[in-house]
């Protein structure tokens, strides 16, 4: 699969982190792109964030790069995390930088747009943007951990949020809890 993954400024640097181990980057093809802000809370979050080696990393300004145009054939782009600034300027059709056009490519050309937002409350205007980009065909994932399969860490807790996204990319963990599967029995856990 060829693959965008963005950061932009909001709270949850480990829910990318945790996206980019669990994607097997020699098998596929991946593209990540990080707002100013982005790099700015992934300082603030996490003391030791690692881009693994295979990935491609591009300036959030950079259109001298394939994503940005229709004529360039991907999968899936996820924004994780996905600030409600940008959120906002997607839902309103900016296309400034290589992010957002690639956002709006996506868009455009009817491909899978994961967006993961991570804020609380919500405003009127944050609820009537997620509206707008769910009837232009976008998934909006909330960074919503979930807690029944007991998770007991931090990255237990936030792997329920990641193994959503790579559902939704079509690239699902073997190691994820289902609900309903011999795994996921109540004998499984004390
Ligand atoms: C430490 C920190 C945490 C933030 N957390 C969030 C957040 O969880 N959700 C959000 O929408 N914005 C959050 N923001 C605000 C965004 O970073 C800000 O709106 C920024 O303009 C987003 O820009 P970008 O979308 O271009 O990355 C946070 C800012 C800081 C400094």
């Amino acid at each position: 699969m060829k693959l965008v993954i963005a950061a932009t400024g909001a709270s949850g640097t480990i829910y990318l982190q945790r996206l980019l181990e669990q994607i097997d980057c020699r098998a596929h093809e991946v593209h990540l792109v990080m707002s100013a802000h982005a790099q700015l809370v992934a300082k603030q979050e996490l003391e030791d964030f690692k881009i693994p080696p295979r990935v491609s990393q591009h300036p959030e300004n950079d259109l001298n790069v394939p994503f940005v145009s229709g004529s360039a054939r991907f999968d899936a782009m996820v924004i994780v995390p996905c600030s409600m600034a940008t959120l906002g300027r997607i839902a309103s059709g900016s296309s400034d930088s290589a992010l957002l056009r690639a956002a709006d490519v996506f868009l455009k050309e009817r491909r899978k747009l994961i967006l993961v937002p991570r804020e609380t409350p919500w405003n009127l205007i944050h609820a009537r943007n997620a509206v707008t980009l769910l009837e232009a065909g976008a998934i909006v994932l909330p960074a919503i951990p979930s807690f029944y399969s007991r998770p007991d860490s931090v990255t237990a807790i936030v792997d329920t949020v990641v193994w959503r996204i790579l559902d939704q990319i079509g690239l699902s963990s073997p190691s994820a809890y289902r609900w309903g599967s011999d795994a996921a029995k109540p004998s499984r856990k004390p």
